[in-house]
């Protein structure tokens, strides 16, 4: 695997490959890696010749407050996981390489941004969406994974490559859980242990409203409500819990069949997201 912490390294290596006409995947993370991540890299070795993935805690996408200063970062143990799977080549660039001047352009994907996660951490999306956007540009990559555990920033990413026309494919993978159903994030972690004991019934939440949903037994606001309630019960405070239509994110109608169940909710310090998407028929 070989390490670069520069743009113009970087773009030197994708040079070289090009002309030898090899394929590129891209993978963009935070770090502090687990089965999620390395999911994302194995798939994105089997659909290109060469996989580049970068490794940056991006400032712009933490709210005031949030955790910037504090996410975890374990950068040695994340370059030996990657060994381990199909990388080959580790961008880990600072902070000042990808932000030198005082910036004056944000990528803002509207509405979207402004649902969800978006109406709970103010900026998050025109952070995300402006990072990644410079990352492709520096990358140029043929196709970038994303995870669909991050369902909402996985569209913002998809309309803002269609509106955009940016040259490159966007693929979405499955989310990695553990053994109790708990999506794999880098932000559990934090979790005490009583809190991990607890997590999992968010997911377990999730998938009953899709059982309830398809059942037809109650409107969606009834399911959405009680879904909260059991969570607030256990612990939870619940930012959002939704039932939405796949394609927009917008609040879905019984009407509606290519559904996504959304939700955030804080249990102590970490703030937790997971989702369901399901046809509903
Ligand atoms: P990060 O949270 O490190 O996630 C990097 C990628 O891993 C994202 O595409 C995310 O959806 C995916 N991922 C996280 N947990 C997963 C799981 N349990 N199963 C499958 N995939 C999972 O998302 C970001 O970083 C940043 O916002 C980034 C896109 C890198 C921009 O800074």
């Amino acid at each position: 695997m070989h390490k670069v912490i520069t743009i113009s390294e970087l773009r030197e290596t994708v040079r070289e490959w090009r002309k030898q006409g090899k394929s590129i995947a891209f993978v963009p993370t935070m770090g502090n890696l687990h089965a999620g991540h390395l999911k994302l890299v194995t798939e994105a070795g089997k659909r290109a010749d060469k996989v580049i993935v970068s490794l940056f805690v991006n400032p712009t996408q933490f709210g005031v407050g949030e955790d910037f200063e504090s996410y975890p970062r374990t950068e040695l143990e994340d370059e030996k996981k990657l060994e381990s799977v199909s990388t080959d080549l580790l961008f880990l660039p600072s902070v000042f390489e990808i932000y030198p001047e005082n910036p004056v352009t944000t990528v803002t994907v509207s509405g979207l941004s402004t649902l969800h996660c978006g109406a709970h951490r103010i900026g998050h999306f025109d952070g995300v969406a402006t990072i990644v956007s410079k990352l492709f540009n520096i990358v140029q990559a043929d196709l970038a994974i994303f995870g669909k555990k991050d369902f909402q920033q996985l569209a913002v990413i998809k309309k803002m490559v269609k509106d955009l026309n940016i040259a490159i494919e966007i693929v979405g993978v499955d989310t990695e859980r553990e053994h109790d159903g708990l999506a794999m994030s880098s932000r559990n972690g934090y979790l005490s242990s009583q809190q991990r004991k607890n997590a999992p019934k968010l997911y377990q939440s999730l998938c009953q409203a899709r059982d309830a949903v398809l059942q037809h037994t109650e409107s969606y606001p009834a399911i959405e409500t009680a879904c909260k309630k059991s969570l607030q019960l256990a612990g939870f405070e619940v930012d959002y819990f939704s039932i939405c239509k796949a394609s927009n994110l917008e609040l879905a109608t019984e009407n509606d069949n290519d559904l996504v169940i959304l939700a955030a909710a804080k249990l102590g310090k970490p703030r937790l997201i997971d989702n369901v998407f399901f046809e509903k028929q």
